[in-house]
């Protein structure tokens, strides 16, 4: 009998692809990224698993064009880019990578907290271009980090994990979200669960650890930044469109917002070109779970729940959604 097939959009960190190499026929797409749905539609014919990336948008056309798909597994823990009913019309698993990355965004999350308020690009650059000829106590200087507040949105893993590098600096910990996070958790960090206005206007920090839904797209928007206090900074590690890119140039603008660090953007991968211009951003781009550990366990991840599908089994990491249906 021939093996079954697995297709993989893009190259993966080899872990992954060497586990189901061992069961099944594995192809893996080097064609230019993102791939055109027509393509993936094209190629997707007779394959029982696939692994996608988060701009390879899994839907009604590409699931009716894969009469062989069980299961596709997100190389992410983010799957905004499925459609959920169109998944479960198909009876198609769909799966994702969550926790593996939760340490790498929270670093990078953090990161970008202090190169915006200790302006460590800016003073890397200053440097560079051998400006730095004496030492001068009114140079460069930034924002402390003790004693100030963070505004946590979405309380989950990466934002619990930002909390505890934050309280360990020092901060005050208030949050946002959904449903109250656990009592050991709130304890953990000292954190205080308040309502979105009450943490946009006491914050100096606001950071969004959020999914991208219905009901977090442009959850930051030009009413959100009135709310906040003067001078306040912005992280966005979890996804552009929660935030009105273009409320957020004009809130750096005026001042209302002192910076930026943003590893994602509403119309990702453009970057709205206002954003170049300003000294008091950080531009990454979308590398938070971009690390040699993380990337090697998320590939590990979506294989063993392609591996566990195929093989009659129950997925370790199905969509929340489809957790109790299969
Ligand atoms: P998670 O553990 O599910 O945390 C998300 C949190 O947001 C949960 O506490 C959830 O509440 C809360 N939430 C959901 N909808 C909400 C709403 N409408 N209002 C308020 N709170 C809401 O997910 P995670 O692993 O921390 O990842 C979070 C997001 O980060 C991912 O979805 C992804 O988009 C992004 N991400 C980005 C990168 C990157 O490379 N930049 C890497 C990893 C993840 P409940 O507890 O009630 O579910
Ligand atoms: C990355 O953005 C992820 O959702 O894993």
């Amino acid at each position: 009998m021939d093996k079954p097939k697995v297709l993989i959009t893009h190259p993966i960190p080899r872990i992954g692809i060497e586990l189901l190499k061992e069961r099944y026929s594995v192809t893996v797409l080097e064609s230019k990224y993102p791939l055109e749905p027509a393509f993936l539609r094209e190629k997707i014919r007779g394959y029982e698993g696939l692994i996608t990336l988060l701009m390879d948008r899994v839907d009604e056309p590409l699931l009716a064009a894969a009469e062989h798909l069980k299961v596709v597994a997100n190389h992410a823990v983010g799957y905004e880019n499925i459609d959920v009913d169109a998944v479960k019309r198909h009876r198609v698993m769909a799966t994702n990578t969550p926790g593996v990355l939760t340490h790498a965004t929270a670093e990078i999350a953090f990161a970008l907290v202090i190169c915006l308020t200790r302006r460590i690009l800016e003073a890397d650059r200053y440097t560079r271009e051998g400006r730095f000829t004496v030492w001068d106590p009114l140079l460069l200087r930034g924002d402390e980090l003790h004693g100030k507040n963070l505004g946590i949105i979405g309380m989950g893993r990466i934002g619990f994990e930002m909390a505890r590098r934050c309280r360990a600096f020092g901060m005050n910990i208030l949050y946002y979200s959904r449903n109250r996070a656990a009592e050991e958790k709130e304890k953990a960090v000292e954190a205080v669960y308040c309502g979105l206005d009450e943490l946009l206007e006491q914050a100096h920090v606001v950071s969004l650890h959020v999914p991208s839904t219905s009901e977090t797209r442009r959850l930051i928007d030009s009413a959100a930044f009135d709310r906040m206090r003067d001078g306040v900074y912005l992280i966005n590690t979890a996804r552009g469109e929660i935030v009105d890119e273009a409320a957020l140039i004009k809130a750096l603008k005026r001042g209302k917002v002192k910076g930026a660090g943003l590893d994602v953007y509403e119309f990702e991968p453009e970057v709205s070109p206002g954003l170049f211009e300003m000294e008091n951003v950080v531009l990454l781009p979308h590398i938070g779970s971009a690390t040699i550990e993380a990337r090697n366990r998320m590939s590990e991840t979506a294989a063993r729940n392609v591996i566990a599908v195929l093989e009659g089994e129950r997925p370790p990491n199905p969509i929340p959604e489809l957790a109790n249906l299969f």
